[in-house]
């Protein structure tokens, strides 16, 4: 349902996971109920404004809930690419995605953030992860899974709220494995030995199918837990949500700041998405 209209093109989407469901402090202007060849989103899209502190023109903002709005989809029944063709097709082309995530090491602790650098994939295979099949051939590089000019400015928002609780580590790798039950004892400490930053759920294929779409990706995590490796206690819902609520006011300023940085001039062409265009090659395939 449109609630009222607008006119410019939506650049930006933020996915919120786990504790960061809606994004308060924006104007909602529009509520979109897109379906793709892929099926409907995870939720409805809202559009929200937000007044670009250069311009002080609106500049519009696509948030999605990843699990849903009532938290009611499992990682692995997230429909990731009808999420990516939604937010590709209403012209989004940069995606800051949210994500709660268990550490995997001392230094980072509950509540501290990381703009993670890799993943290592641990999911099973079953998870739709390609828009590239049923006639399409078509690859993309995936070396480094994030966006690095995204993920510069990801870290100086984080850095510059570090008077007000903000703890940042500039970078990361993130072991994305299947659940939605968490990890065993050898798991988590074999994910440590591979030199593992933080686990989640929800990297992948994400970021994958970001990728694929030609969009700029970058993940900003949230620790909640110490996974089950470290001696304070084994993780459980409870903590993980716990930490999250507490945390959320940090992770609404953390993330409004980076949208207010993007809406800036000077960054339209990175929010554009222009240096990723054409990345995706064909390999052959019915025309
Ligand atoms: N998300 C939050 N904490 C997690 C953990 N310990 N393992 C996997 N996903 C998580």
């Amino acid at each position: 349902k449109i609630a009222h209209s607008y006119d410019d093109p939506v650049r930006i989407a933020v996915i919120g996971g786990t504790g960061l469901q809606t994004l308060a402090g924006f104007t909602h202007i529009a509520t979109l109920t897109p379906t793709t060849p892929w099926g409907a989103p995870s939720s409805p899209i809202s559009i929200l404004h937000h007044p670009s502190p250069s311009t002080g023109k609106p500049f519009p903002i696509a948030f999605l809930s990843r699990h849903g709005l009532h938290h009611e989809l499992a990682p692995h029944e997230v429909p990731s690419r009808a999420n990516i063709a939604t937010l590709r097709s209403i012209g989004v082309r940069t995606i800051i995605a949210f994500s709660a995530v268990g550490s995997l090491q001392e230094e980072i602790k509950p509540r501290d953030f990381v703009v993670p650098d890799q993943v290592i994939d641990r999911t099973k295979g079953i998870r739709p992860f390609t828009f590239f099949e049923g006639g399409m051939v078509g690859h993309v590089g995936f070396a480094d899974p994030f966006d690095p000019a995204l993920a510069k400015i990801v870290q100086q928002c984080g850095h510059s709220l570090a008077g007000e609780g903000v703890r940042l580590h500039d970078k990361g790798t993130v072991v994305c494995m299947e659940g939605p039950q968490f990890s065993t004892r050898a798991e988590s400490n074999m994910y440590r030995s591979w030199g593992g930053s933080v686990i989640n759920m929800s990297a992948l294929p994400e970021a994958k199918l970001a990728r694929e779409a030609e969009i700029a990706y970058q993940m900003i995590c949230m620790s909640t837990d110490y996974d089950c490796w470290h001696d304070s206690g084994d993780v459980t819902v409870e903590m993980v949500m716990g930490n999250m609520k507490a945390n959320a006011e940090n992770a609404r300023r953390f993330v409004g700041a980076v949208l207010d940085e993007l809406s800036k001039d000077e960054h339209e062409n990175l929010v554009l998405a222009k240096h990723v265009e054409g990345s995706v090659k064909f390999a052959g395939g019915i025309t």
